[in-house]
């Protein structure tokens, strides 16, 4: 193939159409049509990086509109081609209007070959950028990538689908509500979304409802004049004041007094707050990601909670998964943490053993990451080998068997035989150090066998 850059001519006059072969075909690859059908054709048929496109063509020679149909196909399909539009006496507003929906470039006619053919370099050259580019971006989320969001780890599909809701709605400035049980990550999600959006490098200002005292916190939050309250000695800027401009994060919001919520709210719909004891009105530009563990539904049902306040903060929902139901990102943030705890300890290289990865599969972690990483932290410090079994993640029992059967908890033999399934794949892929031609062979059964249980269990190889 030649390294030319592909053009297509879509041009119905065969002078013109002779002129620009001549003139263009020793620098480009060239694709000649005379009408839309062959047009089309031809580009899907060889996706060429820039069109050179006439907009009257037969059977309305006169008009735009078979020029203009085409066109927007093209970049339907295709929205990074690059279309060059060459234009008549009248149509010149046709173009600047096909420009505005994705084309690339107009020249008037009679056409200036030398001028054209410097537009098609450059043109070349963009549809290339925006391939790399493209390649670039889709190669982050192929699903090899550790983090699926700044610091956010997990490749299951439930994360999958959560990160994507924040890519969209972190560049908009919607108050976006995060309901996940404790330890979900939460707070790692809010700080995501101020990450990717455009008030990344403004502040963001976190405020834990629950952790300051009822009385303090109106203060904290909208601040006070001096001589507001008793031992008001000085002003005080609140929060909101604080993060004009960024994001302010209501963390555990089911937890603010109801009279409270009342002068959030009126933060919320006017985007003005005073200060205690404060009388002037200060406007404010804060986006608000707020979140909490409980279930603000049943607090709304028992009148702990304003409904009119709950759909102002939740223009937009997020709900983080429970770590139990993202396959297995356990494993994934697990070894991530050891590492980094073993960095932060200076304790060098640490390894799970393979009971130590399985007991961590098997337990419920009702405090999810942040109980997993509690554990994992714990055990760093407390190591003194290289490495890091059951006991020392205080799982033991948990990787016990048959002497931890008692009549209330017999598993199903369908249960059991995978767990077996699992358990010896997981060994003997240690014992063989990955191979999985020994695998198949110590186990009995074929590499293809193998391999679909490794798929099965979700076990890297
Ligand atoms: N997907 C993840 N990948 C890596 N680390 C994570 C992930 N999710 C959470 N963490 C880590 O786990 C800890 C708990 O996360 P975070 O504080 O965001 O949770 P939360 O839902 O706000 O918890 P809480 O309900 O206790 O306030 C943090 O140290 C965070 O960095
Ligand atoms: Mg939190």
């Amino acid at each position: 193939m030649s390294d030319k850059t592909r053009v297509l001519i879509v041009e119905d006059d065969p002078g013109l159409q002779k002129q620009l072969k001549w003139a263009l075909k020793s620098d480009f690859d060239l694709l000649l049509a005379e009408n839309r059908e062959q047009a089309l054709q031809l580009f899907e048929k060889h996706q060429p990086p820039v069109v050179v496109h006439d907009l009257g063509l037969p059977p309305d020679e006169r008009g735009v509109s078979e020029g203009h149909a085409s066109i927007r196909q093209m970049l339907q399909q295709s929205p990074d081609t690059r279309i060059i539009i060459m234009t008549g006496k009248g149509d010149r507003k046709d173009a600047i209007e096909l420009i505005g929906i994705g084309a690339h470039d107009f020249l008037g006619k009679p056409v200036d070959t030398d001028q054209l053919r410097l537009i098609i370099e450059r043109a070349g050259f963009v549809s290339e950028l925006q391939r790399a580019s493209r390649e670039a971006r889709s190669s982050v989320d192929n699903g090899d990538e550790l983090y699926l969001l700044p610091g956010v780890i997990g490749r299951s599909r439930v994360m999958r689908q959560v990160a994507e809701m924040v890519r969209k709605v972190a560049p908009t400035s919607a108050s976006t509500f995060i309901q996940g049980p404790s330890g979900s990550g939460k707070e790692l999600i809010a700080r995501a979304i101020h990450e990717l959006s455009e008030r990344a490098n403004e502040p963001f200002v976190a405020i834990n409802c629950a952790a300051i005292p009822e009385s303090l916190l109106e203060s904290e939050l909208f601040g006070h004049e001096k001589g507001a309250f008793t031992g008001a000695d000085k002003r005080s800027i609140g929060r909101i004041e604080q993060a004009n401009g960024g994001t302010l994060f209501l963390d555990e919001i089911g937890d603010m007094a109801y009279e409270l919520q009342a002068k959030i709210l009126r933060f919320l719909q006017e985007r003005i707050i005073q200060r205690v004891g404060g009388k002037t009105d200060i406007p404010v530009d804060v986006r608000v990601v707020s979140a909490t563990h409980q279930d603000l539904g049943q607090l709304i049902a028992d009148g702990r909670f304003r409904e009119d306040l709950y759909y102002r903060i939740n223009e937009f929902e997020l709900r983080l998964p429970p770590l139990s139901e993202r396959e297995n990102d356990v494993e994934l943030i697990a070894r991530h943490l050891l590492h980094r705890f073993a960095e932060s300890h200076e304790k060098g290289q640490l390894h799970f053993t393979e009971d130590a990865l399985l007991a961590i599969r098997r337990h419920d972690w009702q405090g999810n990451i942040r109980q997993l990483s509690n554990v994992i932290n714990k055990a760093v410090i407390l190591s003194s080998a290289e490495w890091i079994g059951p006991d020392d993640l205080g799982l033991a029992e948990d990787s016990e068997d048959f002497d931890q059967i008692t009549l209330n908890n017999i598993p199903t033999l369908k249960q059991a035989r995978e767990e077996t399934e699992l358990r010896l794949i997981m060994k003997a892929m240690r014992a063989h150090d990955n191979n999985v031609k020994d695998v198949a062979a110590h186990l009995g059964v074929s590499r293809q066998r193998v391999y679909e249980l490794l798929r099965k269990h979700d076990i890297p190889f």
